[in-house]
Parts: C-alpha cells; structure tokens; sequence
C-alpha cells in the first residue's frame, strides 16, 4: 500500500506504527492536524481482518476527529489510534503500559481517551505511562454519557424540523450497538417514552435492554428494513453506502458511530430520498467536549461540560437550516466552514 499517498488523501500530517511483541502489541497512531491544537481523539482496540482496514479505519476516524474537535469549538487537532486485535485475548495491563510509553514519545502531540473496547480505567492504566491522556477515572471519567445525552438532544433537535414537534413519545427509534453509548441513549429515548427496537452482537446487552427499558430485540438483517421513525448506528462505521440506503425506513439517521457514511454519494443518496442525516461529528461530541476540557483548560468543570453539550440541540437546526439553505446535504453544510476554521486559524497564529 502506497501510505504516504493516502496520508496526502486525507490530509494526514503523521502516521505512527507501533510494535511490542513482548507484550502482543500492533498499533496506528494516526495524527491528522495539530493546526489548532494538539490532536485528540479515542484510542480502539478492535480485530481486524486485515492491516488495511485498521489502517482504513484509523485514517478516516482521525480525519473525523478533526472535524468534531473543531465543530465544538476545541482548541485541538485530529488524532485516533487503533491497537490491532482481539482484546478479550490481548488487552493486558503489559500491552497498555507499553502503549502508552508510545503516546508519550510522541511528546503531546496526540492526546488520546476512551473508544470501542477501551474504557476509563484503561485510561488510569495508560497515566502510569504517558501524561497525554484524558477521561481517566480521577478527573472527566467515561465521556459516553455525555455523548449520549448530545445525541439525543440532536435527535429532538432534528425531529423538531423533521417530524414538526422535538417531542421523541411515541417515536420508535432503531438502535443498533448497545455499548456504553447505545445503551445511555435508549435510557434517555426509554425515559421520553420512544419505542426501542434495538441489536447489539453481544446478546447479554439486548436481554438487558429487553427487560429494563422494554425494547424489543431485532435480528441484524432488520436493522436496515425496519420501518421506523429514527435509525441510530451507535456501534461501527461505514455501516450505510448507497446500496442498503435504499432499503431504509426512517425520516431521521442520527447515531453515536464515527464515519457512519460510507463515502459523499452516500450522504447524496439518503438527501435524495428524504432522509435527514444528522452528521456523526455534530451530534457525538458530547464525548470530546467532556475530554476536551481537561486538556484545553486544564481543570475540569461537569456544569460547564454540560452546558456545553447542550449546545449540540442549537448546533444540529443551525447545520439543518444551512443544508436547506444552500440547498446541500447536512453531510456537507458543516465541513466546508469548518476546513475554514482550521486554515484560517492556521495562518492567523502563523
Ligand atoms: P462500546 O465498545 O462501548 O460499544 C460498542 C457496542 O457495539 C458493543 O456493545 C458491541 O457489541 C456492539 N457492536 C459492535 N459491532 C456491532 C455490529 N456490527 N452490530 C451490532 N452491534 C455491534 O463503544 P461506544 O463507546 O459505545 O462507542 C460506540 C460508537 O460510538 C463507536 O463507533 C465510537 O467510535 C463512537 N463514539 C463513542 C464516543 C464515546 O464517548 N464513547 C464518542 C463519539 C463516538
């Protein structure tokens, strides 16, 4: 693979590769823009088939990660990291410990914080190493809630232009994935009165949804074909192109996953059949907002996180009304300002 040529793809200024056999570890350390400030984004621990697509996985996330931070008004750049494998088998205190002396020589340039499969106490795990991390147990904690509630106040938000009234009762809401995002998102649409139809691959997390917020388990080819008033990808990316669109059955997509679209046509596609597609990198920054403070500020503050995050409900009309506007998809009407931003930042601090 021609790395350097996909680095310019995207935009990348630094790709790190990291390997500790002793300890069965294999990572990308994938840093996007530090323009506005150091990069920060999740570090996941998922089994890839292939080198490629953890590397397809890291390149696309981190670039998202650029986005969200500014769109949320951070002063911090872009980064992801991705460690290879499966962590049931590999996730050790060794393998965070050795991972973390890797962020640290990277010197502050790539802050990271909790994603799939690595929660808070990893965090704690990966201070004993490295000062570049954030969300660990002592100060800001598990940023899903706070994700969670941005979501939801971004799915009221859009069924106020979608549906005529922000009211979620009554509504039923597809959710698939029910990790520590998914699962606080249903407690909020649960506490609204919204009907749940929800998957998750892990059987035990939808037998707790069944029993304690009444959903009602889906099998993983309904996801795409149940009619339903909102769709909420809230596990991995890329899970909507412009084939399955076309099977789609809700007014709204608004979900928890990073790259929920595979490419622009697919945003094209859900545009021309009427969905509204809430941009993931709008509406999933309650996490980053929460992170964010304790690097940016450097203390943190729970009141001024949250008010923070209730701002996504304001955020979400004004990229609606924009689309409508300037008669573009939701998909683009935030990116083009926000690459702005960025460039304009870059050559006004020089
Ligand atoms: P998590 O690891 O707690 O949960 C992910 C859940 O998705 C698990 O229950 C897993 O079994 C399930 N899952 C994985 N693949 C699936 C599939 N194909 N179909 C159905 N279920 C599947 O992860 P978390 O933290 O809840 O994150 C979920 C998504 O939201 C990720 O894409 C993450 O990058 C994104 N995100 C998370 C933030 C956070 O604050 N945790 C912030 C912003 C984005």
């Amino acid at each position: 693979m021609e790395i350097i040529k996909k680095m310019s793809e995207y935009g990348h200024e630094q790709i790190v590769f990291v390997r500790d056999e002793t300890v069965n570890l294999r990572a990308i350390i994938a840093v996007h823009s530090t323009v506005l400030g150091p990069a920060l984004g999740g570090t996941r621990f998922w089994d890839y088939a292939t080198e490629d697509d953890a590397l397809f996985d890291v390149l696309r996330l981190s670039k998202g990660m650029t986005l969200k931070n500014a769109a949320a008004g951070l002063k911090l750049g872009g980064g992801k990291a991705v460690i290879i494998g499966d962590p049931k088998k590999l996730k050790t205190k060794e393998l965070l410990l050795a991972y973390g002396e890797f962020i640290n020589s990277l010197g502050g340039r790539f802050y990271t914080a909790e994603d799939v499969n690595i929660n808070a106490s990893d965090m704690a795990v990966l201070s004993e190493t490295t000062n570049y991390v954030t969300g660990t147990p002592a100060v800001s904690g598990n940023p899903s809630p706070f994700t969670a509630r941005g979501i939801y106040l971004a799915m009221k938000a859009g069924a106020s232009v979608k549906f005529g009234s922000d009211s979620l009762r009554g509504k039923t809401v597809v959710v698939q994935g029910l990790g520590s995002v998914g699962y606080a998102l249903c407690e909020h649409l649960y506490r609204e009165g919204a009907a749940l139809k929800v998957y998750d691959l892990n059987p035990a997390v939808v037998e707790k949804a069944v029993r304690e917020l009444n959903a009602t388990a889906i099998p993983a080819e309904e996801l795409l074909t149940t009619a339903c008033d909102i769709f909420a990808p809230c596990a991995m990316g890329a899970v909507l192109n412009t084939g399955n669109v076309k099977s789609l059955q809700c007014g709204i997509v608004a979900g928890a996953a990073n790259n929920v679209l595979l490419d622009a046509a697919t945003g094209d596609a859900l545009e021309q059949k009427g969905v509204l597609y809430l941009p993931d990198y709008i509406i999933n920054a309650g996490g980053v907002i929460n992170c964010g403070m304790e690097i940016v500020e450097g203390i943190y503050d729970a009141d001024t996180v949250s008010a923070k995050v209730a701002g996504i409900y304001e955020t979400t009309l004004k990229i609606i009304a924009l689309a409508k506007e300037k008669r573009i998809g939701t998909y683009q009407a935030a990116c083009p300002l926000l690459l702005t931003l960025i460039f304009y930042s870059k050559f006004s601090t020089g």
